[in-house]
């Protein structure tokens, strides 16, 4: 297919002897289609060409020849460049296009690439959170969306499963563990033993040597210490698994905390020969002040023992070695900037090739707020996911009993919309910012939400169900979709591929919600203005194919994100 962007970017390009790719990246798709269909701030350029935005506009709109089967037609307005395409041959393309794609905006830009998504990684013998919800989402989607642009991706739970609290934790085990059954609830039961035994031993000196001694035999391998420690962690598994399988989510590597511990020592063997591993109050740092972070990055504490930073250096050493990647992602919530701004300076000591430092990067996201007093928080004050899930999936099933009663499979029905509204809600807004988690809101088939999406898809399906066959494309659909609504959505598809892309440009899932939102409100629009199954048979085969393409891009769309799709609803 015709790449506009580029298109215009080269013609630019030629006019100004600015590189290309520069320019691509400042042009725009206008709001508004009458501003054209792409537009060029020559703001940008200013600086460089040390002329006024609208003398550059004109300049350049000069030097450019527009022919008639691309660019139609180019106007300057104030500082920007206005480009119009011609939309006759662009709708043939873009419908041509589709028919001939198996999979809608798949792509291969990404061969030869790997890109690494360290995400979800909860802790083991702690309930799966909120916060851990977000990663878990904002990481699948960018993993799916990666991969179907051809990357090779490798998904990474990184589980917090090491640590001096594992010494408490099998310290409680050991006096209290038969008052427990384990079968059931077992994180709540391990959260409590956990509880009990940091409250003793922060009373008794006793109690916590002991429990510093337990992690000491688990790290030298104690046979007794390692099988419970096994133990809490496949208990864990086993209940966070319940929640991948909701939501879809997938790995293909499990190595957590606890395998890296044997792979400190060569980190602070590196950094020890680097000369900038200093003693500082009896603990090993790395002084960071003159990268502009005040907070030493701790390599070893003052009893000798590595900590968290420790062992993603260790990580990062061995990703590299592993993966040869090209792109390493840490998905977790803002609260861990320091630390990953630390660690990716120290890792430039370890004498990495340089691609793989400037791989690394943290893809951070706001927190996820509770509409206070609407939800229950159950016991305490912590909210797990498994309830917020289920909760949703209740209240779905509800709206869905209202609304349509006689519905097959009701049950699999509320979970995909239950399951999606939470997961489009993860991806709504974009990651820095805060998320209400409102089950009301997020549920509202009006909104701006899953459910709407999913419903405005089923709509389709209804449409298409309609009719026997959906028609083949046919040149002369073109001129049947020549009004407003159906050349929105036209551009809309045009659009997706790019969409996708600039998702793994910015690491933006957002992206992909928002335009999903567009696309669903662009179909509502031409459904209600336009007669798609009527009695003139060609413009309802040019209708319905349109039908058809939103069809499968909404969908296409919504399982990258996550998401599954009901057949009806
Ligand atoms: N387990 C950590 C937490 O719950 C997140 C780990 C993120 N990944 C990493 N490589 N540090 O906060």
């Amino acid at each position: 297919m015709i790449n506009f962007k580029e298109e215009i970017a080269k013609k630019i390009s030629k006019a100004t002897n600015i590189d290309q790719e520069e320019i691509e990246k400042y042009i725009e798709i206008p709001k508004d289609t009458k501003n054209g269909d792409y537009s060029f701030p020559c703001f940008n350029l200013a600086k460089t060409l040390k002329k006024p935005p609208v003398i550059i506009a004109q300049e350049i709109a000069e030097k450019i020849e527009v022919n008639n089967s691309s660019i139609e037609n180019i106007n300057c307005v104030g500082g920007y460049l206005n480009f119009y395409i011609n939309q006759n041959n662009f709708s043939k393309e873009v419908l041509k296009k589709i028919s001939e794609q198996e999979t809608f905006g798949k792509s291969n830009i990404g061969e030869g690439k790997t890109i690494l998504i360290d995400y979800s990684a909860p802790n083991i013998a702690k309930p799966f959170h909120i916060g851990h919800l977000k990663t878990t989402v904002i990481g699948g989607a960018l993993y799916n969306i990666y991969k179907h642009l051809g990357y090779n991706v490798i998904g990474i739970n990184y589980l917090g499963d090491y640590g001096t609290q594992f010494g408490k934790l099998i310290e409680g085990y050991k006096r209290w563990g038969n008052e427990y059954d384990l079968t059931q609830e077992p994180i709540d039961k391990l959260a409590e033993i956990y509880k009990r035994i940091n409250d003793l031993a922060s009373e008794d000196e006793e109690v916590l040597n002991a429990c510093r001694e337990n992690f000491r035999l688990l790290e030298n391998g104690d046979e007794y210490c390692t099988k419970l420690w096994k133990e809490f962690k496949d208990l864990s598994l086993t209940e966070f698994q319940k929640i991948y399988d909701l939501l879809g989510s997938h790995f293909d590597s499990w190595n957590g905390e606890a395998f890296y511990a044997d792979k400190t020592d060569e980190v602070i063997e590196i950094l020890e020969k680097t000369g900038k591993l200093i003693e500082s109050e009896g603990a090993r740092i790395v002084d960071l002040s003159e990268q502009g972070i005040s907070t030493p990055c701790i390599v070893c504490k003052s009893n000798g023992s590595t900590i968290y930073a420790t062992r993603d250096l260790a990580a990062i050493l061995y990703r590299a070695r592993t993966y040869n990647y090209d792109k390493s992602l840490y998905v977790t919530s803002y609260e861990q900037n320091l630390h990953f701004k630390q660690i990716f300076e120290v890792a430039k000591l370890l004498g990495l090739d340089e691609k793989y430092t400037k791989g690394l990067e943290h893809v951070s996201y706001g927190m996820v707020r509770l509409p206070s007093g609407k939800m229950s928080t159950r016991k305490g004050n912590f909210v797990k996911i498994k309830d917020l899930l289920n909760d949703t999936i209740e209240e779905a099933k509800k709206i869905i009993e209202e609304k349509n009663p006689d519905l097959e499979d009701k049950d699999e029905v509320a979970k995909r919309v239950g399951v999606g509204a939470v997961i489009f809600n993860n991806l709504a807004t974009s990651r820095v910012k805060d998320e209400i988690f409102d089950i009301t809101q997020m549920l509202n088939f009006q909104g701006e939400t899953g459910p709407y999406i999913q419903y405005t898809y089923v709509r389709t399906n209804s449409i298409l169900s309609k009719i026997e066959k959906v028609p083949e494309f046919d040149e002369s659909y073109v001129e049947k979709l020549d009004d407003n609504y159906s050349k929105n959505i036209i551009k809309l598809l045009y659009n997706f591929e790019d969409t996708l892309i600039q998702v793994t440009l910015k690491e933006e899932p957002s992206i992909l919600a928002k335009y999903l939102i567009d696309l669903a409100k662009a179909f509502s629009v031409f459904y209600n203005e336009n007669k798609i199954i009527g009695d003139n048979a060609e413009i309802q085969n040019a209708r319905v194919y349109l039908t058809y393409c939103v069809n499968k891009t909404l969908k296409q769309g919504a399982e990258l994100l996550g998401m599954q799709m009901p057949d009806k609803m």
